[in-house]
């Protein structure tokens, strides 16, 4: 019946070229759902017996690799490529459109930073490393007009679209669009970032970068603004005396990471291992930082050739992340997801780095962008680098209230974003407002009642301090 249902949707799909293209989008989805119909939720799940303690060398320290000399940088980089996942929309920071054009710094995009990097790359190697963008069918059509602008720069952009399946009502297990022109974005779905290895080579670019004698790709997550090329990772990938078709970027756990994905040894592969696979009564020991003690950055090094291979021959293996909605009108859908960093297990030579925090630095929420909006950082080629003022190397713990989870909100409530050189944690409940010019220092916590608001006056400096309605300790 879904295979009836599949065939009825692509018969309604304007053009032939179309056609062809959507079904082998549906061939990918068809496999993806038939796997979870056999192996059930559970499949992808651990037997914790079975984890083994990672071998020596299989996840080894960056420090390692920093004192490779790299005279060779312009031929190392020749054979590179760098993949953004643009896929994703803004809309956990109240933002409409593809997450990437989102301001995050002096009025620069994540978009905007990443070609400065490579723009930098490319001049200071005399190299023509290509930027490619991995967009969904919500933000291919806004990131091609955005990036339009960068028609001048020295840096090529390219883009593909990641694949569009169809949401599954959850009780009569079959799609809930009935044609492809039902352009109700609600009825569909871009599958996880573990599309991108099927997905690019369906666009036809693999093959046209492997022809080129590029060798590796270097992709992370758009909102990831500590994703900059390294080229010590990048010589170690290309000189090492071991092949390594695929390297993870890891890095130690602190408290606020406890729910990341670590890397473990699994039937005799590296492995990454997601809250999700965790039995309930493990869940707590896969938590601790002392046990599992680094996490994925998501920042992945693949050989393109390798990716080829392993997608030819079927053996590329994600688990399946299951994701039930329930959608506005009433449906209760599920949709299959898979993680690019699941892919390790399909690859040879596979190998986790485990580098400085500095090259994970996510914004996901409006506390995030508090950080990189502030004096903490400052822009260097278009990369944030950690003020050298600041005595501590880590960053602040940052909570703010859900009243500043909008990016339009959270910058209505600061007259300025405050100084925050010397602060531990801060966190904000309530209606809360920050005057001009504010510095927080030490652990901060600001709590407004139910009905109160509190206005930070411009100027203060709140040093260790509890403020809670008219309270002041
Ligand atoms: P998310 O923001 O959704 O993931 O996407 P996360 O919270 O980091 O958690 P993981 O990594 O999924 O475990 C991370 C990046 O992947 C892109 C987003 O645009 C973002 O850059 N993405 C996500 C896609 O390109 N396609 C998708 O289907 C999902």
């Amino acid at each position: 019946r879904l295979k009836t249902s599949l065939n009825k949707i692509i018969s309604t799909a304007p053009a032939s070229a179309t056609k062809d293209a959507t079904r082998v989008e549906f061939d990918g989805f068809e496999k993806l759902f038939s796997r979870f119909l056999l192996e059930g939720v559970d499949q992808s799940s651990i037997d914790w017996q079975e984890i083994r303690p990672l071998p020596e060398g299989t996840v080894i320290p960056y420090k390692k690799l920093i004192t490779a000399d790299l005279s060779d940088a312009k031929e190392l980089l020749s054979k590179l490529i760098v993949v953004k996942l643009n896929g994703g929309l803004g809309t956990t920071m109240g933002c409409q459109g593809p997450k990437s054009v989102i301001s995050v710094r002096n009025d620069l995009t994540f978009l905007d930073l990443t070609i400065q990097q490579l723009e930098h790359l490319n001049r200071q190697y005399d190299c023509d490393v290509p930027l490619v963008l991995m967009n969904s069918f919500n933000t291919h059509e806004e990131t091609e007009k955005v990036v339009e602008k960068y028609s001048h720069v020295s840096v090529k952009i390219y883009n593909f679209n990641q694949s569009k399946y169809p949401r599954v009502d959850r009780e009569t297990l079959l799609p809930i669009a009935t044609s492809m022109t039902n352009s109700d974005n609600e009825c569909w779905y871009p599958p996880g970032h573990g599309d991108v290895y099927q997905a690019f080579y369906n666009s036809g670019l693999l093959d046209q970068f492997i022809q080129q004698g590029k060798e590796y790709m270097f992709l992370s997550n758009i909102d990831n603004l500590g994703a900059s090329v390294d080229l010590y990772i990048l010589k170690h990938l290309l000189t090492d005396a071991v092949k390594h078709e695929f390297i993870m970027e890891v890095t130690d756990k602190t408290r606020a990471d406890v729910k990341g994905g670590t890397l473990i040894e699994y039937e005799g592969k590296l492995r990454l291992l997601e809250i999700a696979q965790v039995p309930k009564e493990n869940v707590d020991e896969f938590k601790s930082v002392s046990k599992f003690r680094i996490f994925n950055t998501n920042n992945l090094w693949i050989n393109l050739p390798a990716i080829k291979r392993v997608v030819e021959d079927q053996s590329l293996h994600m688990e399946i992340i299951v994701n039930l909605k329930s959608l506005d009108k009433g449906f209760n859908v599920i949709q299959l997801e898979t993680a690019s960093g699941a892919a390790i297990k399909s690859f040879e030579g596979a190998q986790g780095i485990n580098v400085p925090r500095r090259r994970f630095l996510p914004v996901k929420t409006t506390s995030d962008l508090l950080l990189v909006m502030s004096n903490l950082f400052t822009i260097h080629r278009g990369i944030l680098v950690m003020n050298q003022q600041r005595s501590f190397p880590s960053v602040p713990l940052v909570k703010l209230a859900t009243s500043f989870n909008k990016v339009k909100d959270f910058l209505s409530r600061f007259q300025s974003i405050p100084d925050c050189l010397e602060l531990d944690s801060l966190t904000v409940s309530g209606d809360v407002t920050f005057g001009k010019g504010v510095s927080l220092r030490g652990t901060v916590i600001i709590i407004a009642n139910h009905g109160d608001r509190i206005d930070i006056p411009t100027g203060a400096i709140l040093e260790n301090k509890i403020i809670s309605g008219n309270l002041r300790i």
